[in-house]
């Protein structure tokens, strides 16, 4: 029996990568001062239905009735859980509020490239300041963060556009209120779509394909103006591309809108946020009254890139295998000292290493295979040289005879010298 359409098993080599690109995820929000949260996968489908929150989402729902005659959904975004929690207890928090959430999501999608039914998604979110400065820092921590798994400028780019604009042009072109948020969708699906249909699906607001194209080609942000300073300021401007042909598929954001692309096998979206400043005002029937910007990044289309970048890969290589399952390895020499060799293991474990042995009497070759299979850096012989140890560095087979009572001292001397022994 296979796992369904869009869901996964996380086997240990999987496993492996995941924790390494959530290690990464939290230590560049932490760098940020954002602080971790998390709400429920299941709530209450009108968390999802209520004015703003859904947008193309709400066909992608996984929804069901429970067996206590509730709606229910399983989330398939953060946003409206942060915005539900915060409105509830927002008086007890100090402005503005810095919070990131790692939490499986669902949605369901047609399977591709890096899109699942569930996936792993990374979320920032500023909430309590409307200014340009806090867009910056939202934006500044997505770059941080896809620059700290070896991308560079020639592997993403953050494409930057404004919903204000879009609402002007709206305005000039006579789209009605009720109508703008199915305007909306046809421009951000217009990439992806044959120009006949785009046609087709303007018709009804009058509007050619053209004249969008021509917006999108020659139109002027200005209020992007500060937001690009700033920027340009902590030297990551070049990352950045103001371009209206970015509005997001969700119907809450107002300003600010952004999503970075892959941009070597193709463009694609690896991550997208932007400004909603009505979403918790409008959750809360007007008591929590907070401006928020934020993004999400999911865990397939980042792990894919990585895949396709030449440095990024490396980087995550050396990591998993300074990450190896096991760094010490004990050899067994000698049966006769198998318990000098557990107190050793347990000792070495009470200090921190990440140590292993084998479990019945085995060839001393065949453990010596088992170290380098584990990934060890250093394997140590107990035999009857006790209380003498060999210690053998597996790189280069440097060998050194020692009292096994000075191996501790010894191997973090051995790791401030900094020889792979990294934890
Ligand atoms: P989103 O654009 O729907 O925005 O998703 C953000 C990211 O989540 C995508 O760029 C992609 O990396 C990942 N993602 C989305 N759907 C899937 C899927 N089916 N399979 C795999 N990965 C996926 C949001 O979700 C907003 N709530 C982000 C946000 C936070 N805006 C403000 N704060």
């Amino acid at each position: 029996m296979k796992p369904l359409p869009g869901f996964r098993d996380l086997f240990p080599e999987d496993f492996a990568r995941r924790n390494y690109m959530v290690g990464k995820w939290r230590e560049a929000a932490r760098r940020y001062g954002f602080v971790e949260f998390d709400g429920p996968t299941l709530e209450s489908a009108e968390l999802y239905r209520k004015k703003n929150s859904g947008g193309e989402i709400l066909g992608q729902l996984y929804e069901f009735i429970d067996k206590g005659e509730r709606a229910v959904a399983l989330r398939p975004e953060v946003t409206p859980t942060l915005a539900r929690m915060i409105t509830a207890r927002h008086r007890d928090f100090p402005k503005p509020m810095r919070w990131f959430n790692v939490g499986t999501c669902f949605r369901y999608e047609r399977q591709q490239r890096g899109r699942l039914r569930e996936f792993l998604q990374f979320n920032c979110d500023l909430v309590g300041d409307a200014s340009p400065a806090a867009d910056a820092e939202v934006i500044s921590l997505l770059i941080d963060l896809l620059r700290s798994f070896g991308l560079g400028p020639e592997d993403f780019a953050i494409r930057l556009s404004d919903r204000a604009a879009w609402h002007d042009f709206m305005t000039l072109h006579g789209v009605e209120k009720e109508k703008a948020g199915e305007f909306l969708t046809i421009v951000d699906r217009m990439e992806k779509m044959p120009p006949e249909k785009t046609e087709e699906l303007l018709a009804p607001f009058g509007i050619a394909s053209a004249t969008l194209q021509e917006f999108i080609a020659h139109a002027e942000i200005p209020a992007l103006a500060p937001l690009l300073a700033d920027l340009e300021a902590r030297g990551l401007r070049e990352y950045v591309r103001p371009d209206l042909g970015v509005v997001r598929g969700l119907a809450y954001y107002t300003g600010v809108v952004f999503e970075a692309f892959a941009l070597r096998a193709g463009l694609r979206a690896i991550a997208g946020g932007g400004r909603y400043d009505r979403l918790l005002a409008d959750l809360s029937d007007g008591s929590a009254d907070l401006p928020a910007v934020g993004f999400g990044i999911g865990d397939a289309v980042l792990l894919e890139l990585l895949n396709e970048c030449p440095t990024a890969k490396a980087q995550e290589v050396a990591a998993l295998k300074a990450d190896a399952p096991v760094q010490i390895y004990l050899v067994i020499a000698d049966q006769t000292h198998r318990s000098n060799a557990l107190f050793l293991a347990q000792q070495l474990r009470g200090e921190g290493w990440r140590v292993g042995f084998p479990l019945a009497q085995e060839k001393v070759g065949k453990q010596f295979g088992s170290a380098e299979s584990l990934g060890a850096s250093h394997a140590i012989v107990v035999g009857a040289e006790w209380p003498e140890v060999k210690v053998k560095r597996l790189s280069d087979r440097m060998e050194q005879e020692l009292d096994h009572a000075t191996l501790a001292v010894w191997l973090s001397e051995e790791e401030g010298r900094n020889l792979k022994l990294e934890t």
